[in-house]
């Protein structure tokens, strides 16, 4: 694993957005697996910034996000999809066909689960993964005890995750309680992985999930056995590591 220790989030914001826009340069019509939540939003900035300035060209990119909460349709300003539409779709040159979140309307799980994976093959897989992580180690939505093997499926979230979801949402009650995310096994399949950290309340996670064992209980351990990943943090984030 490489790691990249920045001064704060801007610079880890910059950096990530560095490794992200060498892959569409390298290969215009790659598939970028995308990530919501507040994190990524710097690394959204500084791509949309560089693609005013002319230096980037997404027409022929292809997007494939982690996650969706059930339930919410794409209207809803909570919903991941109206997030990315919001943080990085609509200022940028992509085709919007182009773009895959799963349907949070689909009510059906098997069928919303089945489709998307559908979609994963039909796009041949990501090249890249921009990856956030919970606080409990999640990635995607993976909750702790996830099967490492499992492609898409959906996901009751803990309480953890629902606590710390909440603050988008005007009341508790209207925090989502089910999700559909891909699996540990799509992510893992993913040719290059980057995950981004930022903050004092990430160290703990960072440092178990990285020099911890790899377990189930901290799905996001399992990435210490894929063998192209970047960990982008900035120094709080980071201040747990081993030396
Ligand atoms: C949600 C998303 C994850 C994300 C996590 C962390 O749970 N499903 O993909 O990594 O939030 O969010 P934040 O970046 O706001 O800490």
């Amino acid at each position: 694993m490489k790691i990249i220790k920045t001064t704060d989030y801007y610079h880890m914001s910059r950096m990530a957005a560095n490794i992200l826009s060498a892959q569409v340069i390298i290969k215009p019509d790659c598939v970028l697996g995308l990530a919501t939540g507040s994190t990524p939003i710097g690394t959204y900035e500084q791509l949309i910034r560089w693609y005013e300035k002319g230096d980037l060209d997404f027409s022929q990119v292809r997007t494939i996000n982690l996650d969706e909460y059930k339930g919410l349709s794409p209207e809803n300003d909570q919903s991941y999809r109206y997030f990315m539409n919001e943080h990085l779709f609509r200022h940028i040159n992509i085709n919007l066909d182009h773009t895959h979140v799963p349907n949070g309307l689909e009510s059906d799980p098997v069928k919303a689960c089945e489709d998307y994976n559908r979609i994963i093959r039909e796009n041949g897989g990501v090249d890249l993964q921009l990856l956030g992580l919970g606080l409990n180690g999640h990635i995607g939505f993976n909750e702790p005890g996830a099967a490492f093997e499992k492609e898409t499926h959906c996901v009751d979230l803990t309480q953890s995750t629902i606590d710390a979801n909440s603050r988008f949402f005007d009341h508790m009650d209207l925090v989502p309680k089910q999700a559909y995310t891909v699996g540990i096994k799509t992510i893992m399949q993913a040719k290059k992985i980057v995950v981004i950290a930022s903050g004092e309340n990430k160290a703990d996670i960072i440092a178990k999930a990285f020099w911890g064992p790899i377990t189930p209980s901290v799905p996001a351990s399992v990435l210490q056995l894929h063998n192209d990943v970047v960990l982008v943090g900035d120094e709080a984030a980071l201040s747990k590591i081993p030396e």
